[in-house]
């Protein structure tokens, strides 16, 4: 198959670690006989130096001509960088959120998966760690406060900021759909996180969800207020299967998640319209403290690119040979530095990419 990626290097880490998946999708290709295209664009800080905004439309065009999106990370530090003396509408996350909406990826799917190598890692307790735990988190991903209308102005004398959270029936019907779709394919939980006690907005999503739910007979529901959730992800993380969340909460409880299976440098994400067409990033941020030093965890974007060949390519077989040679680099005992532990082998960013390629 011939299959056009446009890829967004990025800020930081990006650059390095895009550069470690882009090696693996092209020792898929060369092993299963596909042609893997790529198209750059800048997005982030880069395109900020570059261009002036972080994400132009010319971009934005390139991206949607493709058949999928691969992206490394973007951002610098909030203190100290630049970038984040300028309008808000003109630093570097507002590039991400703009290619979110304009490519509609309303679906974002974050799987928490702790690998028995790598129980070490987890900083949760053997009793609490039990048999392992393997979750998808479904964020929805172009709705709630990070789109609602927000202004910063004074009010009698005080500077105020408001930011709104907004999310219709149909919104909230098309991730929910999406959720129990997984859930199908998984062992048919979903946990529909929420502020019920609290917000009008989650109790729509509770009205809606329950809606979609009886579609889907077969599939056991609960719903767990995002507080609660906090909790129970540190103290039972084998209860879940499915979380079903809004855009915020999602976010907050997808680094919680990410942290309990040992590290951020793990946790990959795919974020999906409703064709074949998605966006591949890891989950994580461009940590510009450690940028250029060969020192990042690459396999976080190459489980991203494994996605990819899942989610747009049905490329299953394929997807299957790369989280298997993840799997088989974490057996032998290599480790990136954010995932050492005593006896293992330390790698930089570069050496993990050349050993992942090697075991496909
Ligand atoms: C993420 C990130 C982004 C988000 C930031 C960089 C805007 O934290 O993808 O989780 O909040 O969505
Ligand atoms: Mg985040």
């Amino acid at each position: 198959m011939n299959k056009k990626i446009t890829v967004i290097k990025g800020d930081g880490i990006g650059p390095e670690i895009v550069t470690q998946a882009q090696k693996v999708l092209d020792t898929v290709a060369k092993k299963y006989d596909h042609t893997f295209e790529y198209t750059d664009i800048l997005m982030g800080g880069c395109s900020i130096d570059a261009c002036g905004v972080p994400l132009t439309d010319e971009a934005v065009a390139t991206a949607k001509a493709a058949d999928a999106v691969l992206l490394g990370a973007i951002g610098g530090n909030t203190s100290t960088s630049p970038w984040y003396k300028l309008a808000p509408n003109l630093r570097p996350e507002a590039g991400l959120l703009k290619i979110r909406k304009e490519l509609g990826l309303f679906a974002n799917l974050r799987p928490a998966v702790l690998f028995d190598q790598l129980r070490n890692a987890c900083p949760l307790n053997d009793e609490i760690i039990g048999e392992g735990f393997d979750m998808m988190i479904m964020r929805e991903l172009t709705g709630g406060l990070y789109f609602g209308a927000r202004e910063t102005k004074v009010v009698d004398g005080l500077e105020t900021a408001v930011d709104t959270l907004t999310y219709n029936e149909k919104e909230i019907e098309r991730i929910a759909k999406r959720g129990f779709d997984i859930a199908m394919k998984r062992r048919k939980k979903v946990t529909s996180v929420d502020k019920a006690n609290v917000l009008d907005s989650s109790r729509l999503w509770r009205k809606i969800v329950n809606k979609v739910a009886e579609n889907y007979p077969e599939v056991e529901l609960e719903h767990m207020l995002v507080d609660n959730c906090a909790m129970q992800l540190v103290k039972d993380p084998g209860q879940f299967d499915v979380i079903l969340t809004e855009n915020m909460f999602g976010d907050i409880l997808s680094d919680e998640a990410a942290m309990v299976t040992g590290s951020i440098g793990m946790l990959a994400s795919a974020s999906l319209n409703d064709t074949k067409f998605g966006l591949y990033e890891p989950s994580h941020g461009s940590a510009p403290d450690i940028a250029g030093q060969d020192k990042a965890n690459p396999i976080a974007t190459i489980l991203s690119a494994a996605m990819m060949l899942r989610y747009s390519f049905d490329m299953d077989a394929e997807a299957d040979a790369v989280e298997a040679a993840v799997k088989k680099v974490l057996e032998e005992g290599y480790r990136t530095v954010d995932i050492m532990s005593d006896g293992m082998t330390c790698v930089g960013c570069e050496k993990m990419g050349d050993l992942i390629c090697e075991r496909i």
